[in-house]
């Protein structure tokens, strides 16, 4: 196994995850939906697209900072909401927002978090967003929004592609359950990766903190958590609920799973601030186009009305610079950091943050760029797919 430092890119702090976690945990972060289509389009869709250099502009310095959702940031690219992270290392949430606000960027608090968002908030005074669902209770909704002002949240993210959940075969095929249990299929899966089966027996802190409460509520083992969340996921949301929502919040919206022109300029209608591309890492609908491929119609249909965020696929500092040349106002990760969460807890996450940050600051540079905002469309040039 590859020391953290020796972990040269993200792929290698992919293969440390995989050596460090119990199967189930593995996949569950790595897999995506049906046969993952999407998943593997999501990176591979980067590569119809070239960068196009222009030397000899002076690149004695490479400045990364972007603004975005009204804060400012040293780096251009955000972290994405991640549900559990309990289950790949105790530094859980608390870890990835101080290894965030560390190296001056936003972290985005999952709903399904096994930290609360208050304790979040306390831990580190980096920029914080909130990622909520519109829930069958909307009394609880609206509450998850009064504690996020409470605690100082900047921005509201709010996921629109999960109204149920993607079909994810490898949780059945490798006997991913939540909480954790160990059956004789998948015992040596968890017996090879003692140093987190030691930690989850010792730290059995494994709750889902921001809905507990109501679970708690309810009395006793009326309900198991999971169960109360799924039974959460309303299908009859609509893009009024979105304006109540928007309302209600009254800051720096965003729109998570935007996929199409239409939508995203029904996200200007009611008032986001911004739109997050995404198809929630290839883990809800396979066969959607990759975040990358909707990036440039949805910049020409919403010009400058809407902040764009790409999320999903990104693997390497180039995906970052093509993804921002082509329209978008900053990147977000999901994997990447969770690997590096997994691969070694707070450490692992700031590896995987400096590895994109210096690839970003380099390519930057061979592309005769010193800012992000110096690049432009025609640094980019589109494979004729025809040729390919
Ligand atoms: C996610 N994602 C996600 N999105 C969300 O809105 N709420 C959530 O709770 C979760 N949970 C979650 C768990 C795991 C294990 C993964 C891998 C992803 C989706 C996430 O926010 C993001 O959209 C994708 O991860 C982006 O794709 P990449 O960067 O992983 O390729």
């Amino acid at each position: 196994m590859l020391p953290l430092k020796n972990c040269n890119n993200i792929g290698d702090l992919r293969l440390r995850a995989r050596s460090k976690l119990p199967s189930p945990m593995f996949h569950y972060i790595d897999g995506g939906a049906d046969d993952e289509w999407t998943l593997r389009r999501n990176t591979e869709a980067f590569d119809d697209y070239q960068l196009m250099p222009n030397y000899l502009n002076d690149i004695s310095h490479v400045d990364l900072s972007t603004n975005i959702l009204g804060c400012g940031l040293t780096l251009p690219f955000l972290l994405s909401p991640t549900g559990m992270s309990r289950l790949f290392h105790h530094h859980k949430e608390l870890g990835v927002s101080k290894a965030a606000a560390e190296a001056g960027t936003l972290y985005t608090l999952s709903t399904m978090a096994t930290t609360s968002l208050e304790d979040v908030a306390a831990a580190s005074d980096g920029p914080k967003m909130f990622q909520i669902y519109i829930l069958k209770d909307r009394e609880l909704t609206k509450e998850f929004v009064q504690r996020c002002k409470a605690s100082g949240y900047k921005a509201l993210c709010l996921t629109v592609d999960t109204a149920l959940a993607g079909n994810r075969e490898r949780d059945a095929v490798y006997g991913m359950t939540m909480p954790p249990k160990i059956n004789r299929n998948n015992f040596f899966s968890y017996a090879k990766s003692w140093e987190w089966l030691l930690n989850m027996a010792l730290n059995p802190d494994f709750k889902l903190a921001n809905v507990v409460h109501r679970v708690d509520a309810l009395g006793q083992g009326a309900m198991g958590l999971i169960e109360y969340v799924n039974s959460q996921f309303d299908r009859s949301v609509t893009w009024d609920d979105v304006a109540w929502l928007a309302e209600q919040w009254d800051g720096p919206f965003v729109i998570k799973g935007m996929t199409t022109v239409s939508d995203a300029r029904r996200a200007v209608e009611v008032g986001a601030t911004a739109a997050m591309l995404s198809n929630h890492g290839g883990r809800q609908l396979d066969g959607v186009p990759a975040p990358i491929d909707t990036l440039m119609p949805i910049r020409d249909a919403v010009g400058d009305k809407l902040e764009l965020i790409l999320d999903g696929g990104i693997r390497r500092g180039t995906h970052i610079v093509k993804a921002l040349a082509m329209g978008a106002n900053a990147c977000s990760i999901g994997r990447p950091y969770l690997y590096g969460l997994a691969a070694g807890g707070q450490a692992g996450v700031a590896r995987a943050i400096e590895i994109l940050k210096s690839e970003v600051e380099r390519d930057l540079a061979l592309l005769g760029c010193s800012s992000i905002a110096e690049l432009r469309s025609d640094h980019i040039s589109q494979l004729n797919m025809k040729m390919r």
